[in-house]
């Protein structure tokens, strides 16, 4: 199993965002993560379409789009158009999740459910097979730059533990507070997609960041 890690640009200067995205592709990230807030799932407002266009016409890398928001069917179409490549609701918003699952496979992208920390595993296992992401959030979503819950370590495991019973194909996704100081142990805990907003792009070079992340991936012993 290889890695893949995904920089968050949530975290990007927005003033500076074609030469963060040129960092990102020459630092060897594999997707993309743009974080869209609603303001009502989340207390925060984050971007839309507008942003994904954009950054779709900066850089080939798949951009793995996390939708933050309430009725996110409403928005399907839009990022699909606007260049997204996989879409990832949430399983609180999301009460239809095989029809709302259908219709981002429909449109063409990659289909994610994320699941809240204090959301139980039970809520994606009856769609996992439907799955190309399934995304761990390790922090309450709607601010980048908190602390990765601890407990989430073991949620992680056992989310591999339902892919590997269910046959599901799905990445394993783990998005908030993944630094140098959690990677390694969430990567042995099974996941294999880490987003990184803060520590990419809090550190000097944020393309060795990327390096040294992904270093922490080291094959299993
Ligand atoms: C949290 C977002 C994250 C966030 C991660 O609401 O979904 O993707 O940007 O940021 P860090 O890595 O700073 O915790
Ligand atoms: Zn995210």
């Amino acid at each position: 199993m290889t890695c893949r890690i995904a920089p968050s640009i949530l975290s990007a200067d927005f003033a500076h965002l074609a030469d963060d995205v040129a960092r990102l592709e020459a630092g060897g990230a594999d997707w993309i993560h743009i974080d869209v807030m609603d303001g009502r799932f989340v207390p925060n407002l984050s971007f839309g379409a507008k942003v994904i266009e954009t950054v779709r016409k900066l850089t080939k890398l798949p951009l793995d789009v996390h939708l933050m928001v309430v009725e996110p069917e409403s928005y399907f179409d839009a990022f699909a158009k606007a260049g997204a490549n996989n879409m990832t609701i949430h399983a609180e918003a999301a009460p239809h999740l095989n029809r709302q699952l259908a219709r981002i496979r429909e449109l063409g992208c990659g289909a994610g459910v994320a699941i809240n920390p204090s959301t139980p595993l039970e809520a994606v296992r009856e769609v996992a097979t439907d799955l190309d992401v399934l995304l761990v959030m390790t922090v309450n979503p709607g601010f980048g730059g908190q602390s990765f819950i601890a407990s989430s370590l073991d949620k992680v495991r056992r989310a591999r533990l339902l892919l590997i019973e269910t046959n599901s194909r799905a990445a394993l996704e783990v998005d908030g507070g993944i630094s140098r100081a959690t990677i390694e142990q969430v990567w042995r805990a099974g996941a294999d997609t880490f987003v990184a907003g803060n520590a990419v792009f809090s550190a000097p070079d944020p393309r060795a960041e990327i390096a040294a992340l992904r270093a922490l991936c080291t094959e299993h012993a």
